[in-house]
């Protein structure tokens, strides 16, 4: 089976985004894959701002993103776009970094204004690093993930069921076991 890399690009703390892409690591878990979470947060800040491609940390990222067969790119719209944390760690990776790479795309915003905002600004960026293949992102509104006091995520069931689509077919691109899985929200 493949090695996945789950790439979370919100700077926030108790993001919605990185907790949604966690939950649907365990979704390509059981479909066989190897799933590596990763917070792009987590990185050095000034080696982020500096643009210093050889930081340790950014080296690291980098080989994080070669092992990968497949990477999860997941982003809160920002500005009607991604956000500018996840662009500070595409700009330190080389050109072709998803050379060879199939690709899933997931944004989560606060309006359906901006539902389009996967296909006219992140898939062109992602496009231009090289990837395989692209498989079909979803835009979930930030109101349909709710996190409970016991830190329970919550999927609304319509975006549950979209959600659960595209990461199958991103699965199955990936050559994952086609187990028949429902949508848990
Ligand atoms: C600085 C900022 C800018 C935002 N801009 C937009 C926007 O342009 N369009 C939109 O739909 N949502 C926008 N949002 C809402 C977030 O995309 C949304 O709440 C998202 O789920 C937050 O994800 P996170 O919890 O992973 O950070 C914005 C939020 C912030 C904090």
């Amino acid at each position: 089976m493949a090695t996945i890399l789950s790439v979370s690009g919100s700077p926030s703390a108790t993001s919605r985004t990185a907790r949604l892409l966690r939950h649907l690591d365990d979704r390509l878990r059981a479909h066989g894959h190897d799933v590596i979470p990763f917070d792009v947060r987590t990185l050095p800040p000034e080696a982020l701002l500096h643009a210093d491609f050889r930081h340790t940390a950014i080296v690291e990222a980098t080989a994080l993103f070669e092992r990968a067969d497949g990477i999860v790119i997941g982003t809160p719209v920002y500005k009607a776009a991604y956000s500018g944390l996840l662009k500070s760690l595409l700009d330190l990776l080389p050109q072709y970094a998803l050379a060879g790479k199939t690709v899933l795309p997931l944004a989560t915003g606060g309006t359906t204004a901006h539902v389009l905002a996967i296909d006219y600004a992140l898939r062109p960026v992602l496009n231009s690093m090289g990837p395989a293949h692209i498989t079909p992102g979803w835009f979930t509104l930030d109101k349909d993930i709710t996190v409970g006091d016991d830190g329970t995520l919550t999927v609304s069931p319509g975006a549950a069921e979209a959600l659960a689509q595209v990461t199958d077919q991103f699965s199955l691109a990936l050559g994952g076991r086609p187990t028949l899985l429902a949508a848990t929200g």
